[in-house]
């Protein structure tokens, strides 16, 4: 199987191209960065915002895992009609998986509402594929919300819940997902726990023995409510395996 890995630089393409090290797939990556980890692979610069590239990276190509994505910047133009002029170059492949967000349509936020459309465009492509919606990245709350404490505590929105889930655990299941073939829009994938942001933030501050308090406010508006009432979580599909805990004391050990 011939695979190519978009975005190899980020969290998730890193995590999967790592992985793929051990396999006998032959492996394309390409992001517009070189990644460090990718030195025995093929790597192709490209540009999902001005098409540069995509047509070389396509070339010869199975499956693809597509973790380029622009949460910040020229989002609408990288993840729905970069997606769309990409997938017109890959009318030869068998298998396009899409890592997706758990809970998009209910959480008012531009770059889920993106995501969304994202998945639309693809279910509307005659490209066989898979979804699959994963929860937060451990590291996605770690830096967001506890990475800076502010006279020495943290100013949260303390009651949002969060489920947050391993990239490396996640990269590994859209390996799988490799061999299992395309799903269409397949189960979610989801980290094992259940945590507010406050028990997280507390967390933290004890595995790294830190002088900090938690501060929890609320804030109004639609984004809050649906944080608050857990729409990013799927407590059934909680089948990720590394903790936050583990996370966090991992991250200790590698300082
Ligand atoms: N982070 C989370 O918590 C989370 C949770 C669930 C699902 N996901 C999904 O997982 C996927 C990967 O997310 P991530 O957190 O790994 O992202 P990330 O760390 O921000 O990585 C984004 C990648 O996209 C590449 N990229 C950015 N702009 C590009 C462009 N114009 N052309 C080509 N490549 C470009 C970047 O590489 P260069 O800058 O080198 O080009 C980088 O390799 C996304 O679809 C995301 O929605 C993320």
């Amino acid at each position: 199987m011939r695979i190519l890995v978009t975005g190899s630089t980020g969290q998730l393409g890193s995590a999967v191209v790592n992985l793929l090290k051990d396999s006998d797939c032959s492996v394309k990556i390409t992001s517009r960065r070189r990644p460090k980890c990718g030195e025995n692979f093929d790597w192709i610069y490209s540009d999902m915002l001005t098409g540069q590239g995509l047509e070389e990276a396509a070339k010869d190509i199975d499956v693809v895992i597509h973790a380029a994505t622009s949460p910040m910047k020229k989002t609408k133009e990288i993840e729905v009609l970069g997606l769309s002029k990409f997938l017109s170059k890959l009318t030869h492949i068998k298998h396009f998986i899409y890592p997706s967000i758990v809970g998009i349509e209910d959480i008012p936020f531009k770059y889920y509402k993106y995501k969304y459309e994202a998945e639309e465009v693809l279910k509307q492509s005659f490209i066989p594929y898979t979804v699959v919606r994963a929860t937060q990245f451990h590291s996605f709350v770690d830096s967001l919300f506890l990475s800076k404490p502010v006279f020495k505590g943290y100013f949260i929105p303390g009651n949002i819940k969060f489920q947050t889930v391993d990239v490396g655990d996640f990269a590994n299941h859209l390996i799988k997902l490799t061999d299992k073939g395309p799903q269409g829009k397949t189960d979610e994938f989801a980290g094992p726990k259940i945590m507010t942001l406050r028990e997280m933030a507390d967390l933290k501050i004890r595995i790294n023995n830190q002088p900090n308090r938690v501060y929890s406010f609320s804030f109004p508006g639609r984004l809050y409510k649906a944080l608050l009432k857990g729409k990013n979580t799927n407590p059934i599909q909680n089948v990720g395996t590394v903790t936050f805990e583990d996370y966090l004391r991992k991250k200790m050990t590698e300082r």
